[in-house]
């Protein structure tokens, strides 16, 4: 049908259906297995579905809070405190959004005005820079250097302008599988406070980060963040992505503003989730456990593909395995996951969605966040390729 209305002027012309869309329907037609999307295919804890269950049928279901439910903003308080000794006010530091993404989306919206440039490491999740776009702002793009994806800090010194107001961070980094380390963070606080920056910090995958590497929150740095916003996903800490729950820490100042965009985007987030949520936060392994038990699969994974031509990357957190595939083919990395979804039934994503100039490395990235039947089989399929 040919609808009748004004022109709209599209206010992010360029953003079509996402990779991960595109690659998880791709697996669905060709019935290959999905390493694509960053989502589990494993059941996630009954115990957490009861409590949720629990929670609505005490009639848990009606508008909570703007901010979040007192309840859970405190045991995240203690989580914080108990992790990394460090005290969050519940009422005026801790927000609970819709996922990540609302975090992120809201604190970049708060932050940035028309023209002001915000600086983004590609590969880089795919929400920062049209959410920097619809703010009115302009994301400036660094790439992270390989092997490692490191930041190089003399070229991001060089890159502030006084236009610069924000740079993100995201660590552990997806696509890429890598980490900031402490001297990361002493840098980068020192380059924020000599440019006064804020600093968005997607810590998404905060408790995937293997041995013998330990996470470093931007909370861990008092002055760092005293400038930032953390942005934290329950969806990935408690495998339940579909759930879209996730909360953000930050000074009161910033809070406020972030929380005046939260408003109006979500206004608050589902009662009972976050009842259930809070409960089960009482307990650290719920995610304490979690390193160990993605370091078994990603260890497993790795050790199933020792027989393939795809070269592995360093992972050091995430669930997500990045694989060279010189030794195969030089199609590029969009043609070589089509190839591969379409003949030999895998599916994975090509890291070159990931970054604005669209740079081709030929690697590809593999979630691992699945059950060990369905890693075995896709193992089997990848090393005969
Ligand atoms: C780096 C990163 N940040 C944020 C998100 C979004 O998290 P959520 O599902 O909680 O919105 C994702 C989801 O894949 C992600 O990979």
């Amino acid at each position: 049908m040919t609808a009748s209305h004004p022109p709209i002027n599209s206010k992010l012309p360029e953003v079509g259906t996402t990779i991960f869309t595109v690659m998880s329907a791709m697996a669905a037609e060709f019935n290959a297995i999905n390493l694509s999307q960053g989502y589990p295919d494993y059941p996630i804890s009954e115990e957490l579905i009861s409590l949720v269950h629990h929670y609505m049928l005490r009639n848990y279901n009606q508008y909570a809070p703007m901010p979040g439910v007192p309840f859970l903003r405190q045991e995240i308080s203690n989580k914080i405190q108990r992790t990394i000794d460090r005290a969050f006010d519940a009422d005026r530091e801790i927000t609970i959004t819709a996922g990540a993404t609302e975090g992120l989306y809201a604190a970049l919206n708060a932050f940035v005005h028309p023209g002001e440039e915000v600086i983004i490491f590609d590969p880089a999740y795919d929400l920062y820079a049209p959410s920097v776009k619809l703010a009115g702002g302009v994301p400036v793009h660094l790439e992270l250097e390989l092997p490692n994806f490191t930041i190089n800090w003399e070229e991001f010194e060089s890159a502030i302008t006084e236009k610069t107001k924000v740079v993100v961070i995201n660590n552990p980094n997806n696509p890429a599988g890598s980490i900031l380390t402490e001297e990361d963070l002493i840098r980068l606080t020192d380059i924020a406070e000599r440019y006064d920056l804020l600093v968005v910090s997607d810590e998404a995958y905060e408790h995937m980060v293997y041995e013998p590497y330990q996470h470093q929150s931007i909370l861990k740095f008092p002055k760092l963040s005293q400038r930032a916003v953390a942005v934290f996903s329950f969806g990935k800490t408690f495998h339940a992505t579909g759930w879209k729950i996730g909360y953000c820490i930050a000074p009161e100042t910033i809070t406020k503003e972030l929380r005046r965009v939260h408003q109006f985007v979500a206004f608050s987030v589902n009662t009972p989730i976050q009842m259930a949520l809070a409960d089960f936060l009482k307990e650290p392994k719920h995610y304490l456990s979690l390193g160990n038990f993605f370091k078994q699969k990603r260890d497993l994974f790795l050790k199933l593909m020792e027989g393939s031509r795809f070269v592995p990357m360093p992972c050091n957190g995430t669930y997500f395995q990045l694989m060279k595939y010189e030794n195969i083919s030089d199609l590029p990395d969009t043609e070589m996951s089509t190839w591969m979804t379409k003949h030999h039934a895998v599916a994975s994503i090509p890291t070159s969605v990931f970054y604005n100039r669209k740079t081709d490395n030929k690697i590809l990235r593999f979630c691992f966040a699945k059950s060990t039947d369905t890693l075995t089989k896709a193992a089997e399929k990848l090393c005969k390729i």
